[in-house]
């Protein structure tokens, strides 16, 4: 079926995917996304988004996906941003972003690609260090 077909594409992925409704609700969470964060796909599903990240954009993100739905220009779907996202145990990270849309209004959902920066974060003190 189709929702197999999805979940084994969710399952492979090397980089963590999640899919949120137009209220930012979880819909489902790559098995990468598990690794990343930390929670299993029952934790979060049915969650906020803003659950994995810290302030301000924990507070502000039901804001942010609002000013989109209501005409608002795109700030990060098709363009991409460097941000900070909070696993389970508390502890931040930067991730590179990329937000995908995809149905119509009230039918609507948005895809979230995550790459772990990490390691090249903390490749790039190194390299500083060693300067
Ligand atoms: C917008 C942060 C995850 C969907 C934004 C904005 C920020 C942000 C800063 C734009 C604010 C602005 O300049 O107006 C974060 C952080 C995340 C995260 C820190 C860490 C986990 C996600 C995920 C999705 C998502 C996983 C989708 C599955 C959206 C949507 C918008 C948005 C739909 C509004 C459209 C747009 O601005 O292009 N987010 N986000 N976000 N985010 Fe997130």
């Amino acid at each position: 079926t189709r929702e197999q077909h999805l979940q084994s594409i969710l399952d492979t992925v090397p980089d963590a995917m999640i899919v949120i409704d137009e209220l930012g609700q979880i819909l489902s969470f790559s098995a990468a996304a598990q690794r990343l964060f930390g929670y299993d796909e029952d934790e979060v599903v049915g969650r906020n988004v803003h659950c994995l990240m810290p302030s301000p954009d924990r507070e502000r993100h039901d804001d942010y996906i609002r000013h989109y739905r209501n005409g608002g220009d795109r700030r990060i779907i098709g363009i991409g941003r460097t941000v900070t996202a909070r696993r389970r145990d508390g502890t931040d990270f930067p991730i590179q972003l990329s937000v995908g849309e995809a149905g119509h209004d009230g039918d609507r959902v948005f895809t979230g690609f995550i790459r772990d920066l990490s390691q090249q974060e903390r490749d790039d003190l190194k390299m500083r260090e060693l300067q």
